[in-house]
């Protein structure tokens, strides 16, 4: 069909993406840690922005060694990701974890829908995403553990950061 992508640019978008989202992810975490660090839910949120690091360094490996554009995006999530962890975390450890639930949610969507689309020609990719997949609903099951759906005004929060996190899933495939 016309403008549809060949196999080798739906391959670059994903990698693309993912490297815009666990960019996104270990800033929220840092964001998150700038606040609520020392305090009782520290170490769970580092645990966290510590899988997030290596989730980074692995898309970051595959777009220098494939040869991949990286989303002009990448300032921009940098500095939104940071606002927005440490924006909710300045709501309360709740609403951090609202945050991180919401944001977790729409990434194991979105790599699920990846992990259907990979076939056998790329194993390894596709592993990559399913190792990655199991870590994002782990950190939404310890927001859920940890108060998120008691954060003030929880369903209005998680819908707008859900929409946020969709959106920037659509600008960084593209832009
Ligand atoms: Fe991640
Ligand atoms: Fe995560």
């Amino acid at each position: 069909m016309p403008g549809e992508l060949n196999r080798d640019e739906l391959i670059d978008r994903m990698i693309r993406v993912d490297q815009a989202g666990e960019l996104g992810a270990v800033r929220i975490y840092q964001g998150q840690l700038a606040v609520l660090g020392r305090g009782p839910k520290g170490e769970t949120i580092r645990h966290m922005k510590e899988q997030e690091d290596v989730h980074l360094k692995t898309f970051s490996d595959l777009v220098s060694k494939r040869n991949v554009r990286p989303t002009a995006m990448m300032p921009v999530w940098n500095v939104a990701g940071f606002v927005l962890g440490a924006g909710t975390a300045l709501l309360g450890e709740k609403a951090a974890m609202a945050c991180t639930v919401a944001v977790e949610e729409v990434i194991d969507e979105h790599y699920q829908q990846q992990i259907e689309k990979l076939g056998d020609d790329e194993i390894e990719l596709r592993q990559t995403c399913e190792k990655f997949r199991a870590e994002e609903l782990e950190h939404r099951d310890i927001g859920l553990e940890n108060g998120a759906e008691n954060a003030p005004a929880y369903p209005v929060l998680s819908n707008a950061i859900k929409a946020s996190t969709r959106f920037a899933i659509w600008l960084s495939e593209r832009v």
